[in-house]
């Protein structure tokens, strides 16, 4: 009999047809968000799992899924994943890079702009009806081109949206990051290596590209919001819990900061209740890397994955993009 995998959310048919070539393949198309404890029952007798950048893959579920041999996300973050622990007990498990970078930073961009030039905000007021004059200051917001932009983590979507700033928009890029670039990839990028204090100071728009981690819960909170300009928008396209949603509500509120542009929320799906009663913030439901090109991309590659990492497919007991490699040595 086939080697059996479950691709545990709704995922392109065409896409998992790929892995039916190989695989008898248990598929969850009325995608429906599995408990722990659901998942772990879906895997009795699978050896890989397609996965979303949510389900938990972690010591206490390899333990109850001990035929499990290989956990491919199609999410470039792998905060779900406890990479040391799948390491351990011989799983290989990969996400998805490079494939999302352009679409994720052409985003980034957006909410940012958004948040700057008040579009969500406008757009909520006309449609209410609300628009019966035209006025000199009304929705003016804060200029994008020539500003200065200051980037928390500068991995690959970091540099994306760095160059879209210093080469499209005339801005002075600024950048905070565990490790500093090169001096050549800062050439390049037009980019300055500052603390995070002075980045969170010096900075006319912020955006966070940062790795969800222990060392970066709330690493935006109410003593950094504190340091930003009046007149300063915040952009959170990275994980939900990287800013600290219930003080940011409160410095939109009294206006602390200008605006902000967030695609991710401590405890999403759910928000914080009191970002929905701000008006200066654009709210996305987790899209930054949702092009329809580029989602299929990350679906492909998690099957390229799983494939290869099961020891199939031309690329057999070779999956490009793994997290923990020395598991196929
Ligand atoms: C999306 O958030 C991803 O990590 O790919």
């Amino acid at each position: 009999m086939n080697k059996a995998v479950l691709v545990c959310r709704a995922v392109f048919p065409d896409i998992v047809d790929r892995l039916r070539e190989h695989f008898e393949v248990e598929t969850n198309e009325s995608d429906v968000v599995w408990s722990r404890d659901e998942l772990i029952a879906h895997l009795q007798g699978k050896v890989g799992v397609f996965i979303t950048g949510t389900q938990p893959i972690d010591a206490a579920l390899l333990e109850a899924c001990p035929e499990l041999k290989a956990a491919c996300s199609m999410a470039v973050g792998y905060n779900n994943i406890d990479v040391p622990a799948c390491t351990a007990r011989r799983v290989l498990v990969s996400n998805a890079p490079d494939v999302l970078t352009e679409t994720t930073a052409d985003f980034g961009f957006a909410l940012m702009m958004a948040a700057a030039r008040r579009i969500a905000e406008s757009e909520h007021f006309l449609r209410r009806g609300e628009w019966t004059k035209w006025s000199v200051e009304g929705f003016a917001g804060s200029d994008v081109h020539g500003a200065t932009l200051g980037i928390l983590g500068m991995g690959r979507i970091g540099q994306a949206i760095a160059r879209r700033g210093a080469l499209g928009f005339g801005m002075q890029v600024i950048y905070h990051n565990r490790s500093r670039l090169t001096a050549a990839t800062e050439a390049e990028l037009g980019a300055r290596y500052v603390g995070k204090e002075d980045l969170l100071r010096e900075s006319d728009h912020v955006v966070i590209v940062v790795p969800y981690s222990v060392a970066s819960h709330h690493l935006v909170g109410a003593p950094e919001l504190a340091l930003m300009k009046p007149t300063a928008t915040l952009t959170n396209i990275a994980r939900g819990g990287i800013v600290d949603d219930a003080a940011l509500a409160r410095a939109l509120r009294d206006k602390r900061i200008a605006a902000a542009g967030l695609d991710v929320f401590e405890g999403e799906p759910a928000l914080h209740p009191a970002l929905l009663t701000v008006p200066n913030v654009v709210l996305t439901p987790h899209i930054a890397s949702a092009s329809l090109p580029t989602r299929r991309a990350m679906a492909n590659l998690a099957v390229d994955n799983l494939i290869a990492a099961l020891g199939a497919g031309p690329n057999k007991g070779r999956p490009p993009t793994p997290l923990n490699p020395e598991v196929l040595a």
